[in-house]
């Protein structure tokens, strides 16, 4: 797809068929978002991919049964694969310490980083997923992990990650509701570029 169509016509897609791409369309897309830039090249970002039965762990977790009467977009648990995108801090402290960056002095610990890069990183690739998701014909929503306490247990994750958030991927059903906050109108560029300094 031309890039900015492609821009474009990505919105957060919360309503899913339960058909699963196949895993091969999503290490496709995990395969495009290792090209996106990463500080140090350290590439420090995991994704834990839940498909097929630990999908119903992954939702019994993050929003038990009791829970989903209210919920507002119940065709975001047809979703056939969720990503759980994580990111590793000390993967990052440790590059920092090698000779080529140890005069930046951010090998000495994760509280020297004014900018986590860990965080950066792992945003940027899921961009790029989420971009290559689309060109695939797919909708994918980048949602806050509820429960990450439990998810961690459920999926082993190990202690030293962040959990960024989770990237549900699948066919949209065109039945999506919007959002709560997609009525807040997109800034204009005039908004957002400040020539010359901040006034
Ligand atoms: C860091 C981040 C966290 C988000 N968390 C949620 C979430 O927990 N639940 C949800 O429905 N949407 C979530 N969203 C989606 C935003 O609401 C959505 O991107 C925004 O309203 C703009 O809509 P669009 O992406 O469709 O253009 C999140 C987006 C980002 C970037």
């Amino acid at each position: 797809m031309q890039f900015a169509r492609l821009v474009r016509s990505r919105r957060m897609v919360r309503s899913f068929r339960a058909d699963h791409p196949g895993r091969g369309a999503i290490e496709a897309i995990v395969e495009l978002s290792s090209r996106a830039p990463s500080a140090g090249k350290v590439q420090g970002w995991h994704a834990v991919a839940i498909d097929g039965e630990r999908l119903d762990d992954f939702w019994r977790v993050n929003l038990p049964p009791d829970r989903r009467g209210s919920f507002a977009w119940p065709g975001l648990l047809r979703a056939p694969v969720v990503l759980v995108i994580l990111a590793d801090p000390d993967e990052y402290v440790r590059r920092y310490g090698e000779p080529d960056k140890l005069a930046t002095g951010l090998g000495e610990g994760r509280d020297r980083w004014p900018v986590p890069y860990w965080l950066v990183d792992a945003s940027f690739a899921s961009m790029v997923a989420m971009l290559a998701a689309v060109d695939a014909g797919l909708g994918t929503l980048f949602f806050a992990v509820a429960d990450e306490a439990a998810v961690r247990r459920e999926f082993g994750v190990p202690g030293g990650m962040v959990m960024v958030g989770a990237l549900a991927i699948g066919i949209p059903d065109g039945e999506d509701q919007k959002g709560r906050s997609a009525g807040r109108p997109r800034r204009a560029p005039t908004d957002i570029l400040r020539w010359g300094g901040w006034t």
